[in-house]
């Protein structure tokens, strides 16, 4: 009994360490992404009043009403542009930097709303999933 005590974690650690993928760096979850890419002017729970947002130029717009301004229905596929466009700074602002870590991310087939399942990279789908938790009625 006592030996089964000990042998059980040493065997659990040894066939975790057969099984998980030596370098395998997890993805980071849309709210992590979130945080990283987009709090410092959205703020992390979206409403614009990120730390840096009063140094800016435009004031970072309220994510938690996407749905409520457009209808109630989340704009996936205008988010997800919006977040695309800015890629090499051609978004037509200035502000909001560019996400390339985000879009050269894995492709995934993702409906952005319209039917249509498009290569989409996961970590892009992901932010979206995300900002879709935050809207307010
Ligand atoms: C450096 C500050 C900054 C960062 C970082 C930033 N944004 Fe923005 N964002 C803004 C500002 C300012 C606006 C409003 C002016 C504009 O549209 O450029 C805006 C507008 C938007 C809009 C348009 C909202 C609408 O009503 O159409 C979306 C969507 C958006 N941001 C999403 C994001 C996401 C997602 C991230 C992270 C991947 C992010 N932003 C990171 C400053 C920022």
């Amino acid at each position: 009994m006592t030996a089964l005590r000990y042998i059980a974690p040493i065997t659990l650690v040894v066939l975790a360490a057969c099984v998980l993928p030596a370098k395998v760096t997890p993805l980071p979850s849309g709210a992590q992404d979130f945080v990283e890419y987009c709090a410092a002017c959205h703020g992390v729970g979206g409403t614009g009043n990120g730390e840096i947002a009063s140094t800016l130029s435009k004031r970072p717009a309220d994510l938690t009403g996407l749905a409520k301004r457009n209808g109630g229905q989340f704009p996936t596929t205008r988010v997800m542009a919006k977040i695309w466009g800015y890629t090499g700074g051609k978004g037509g602002s200035t502000i909001m930097p560019n996400f390339g870590p985000l879009l050269d991310s894995e492709t995934v087939p993702y409906d952005g709303g319209d039917g249509i399942m498009t290569p989409t990279p996961i970590r892009l789908a992901q932010i979206a999933e995300h900002l879709m938790t935050l809207q307010k009625p």
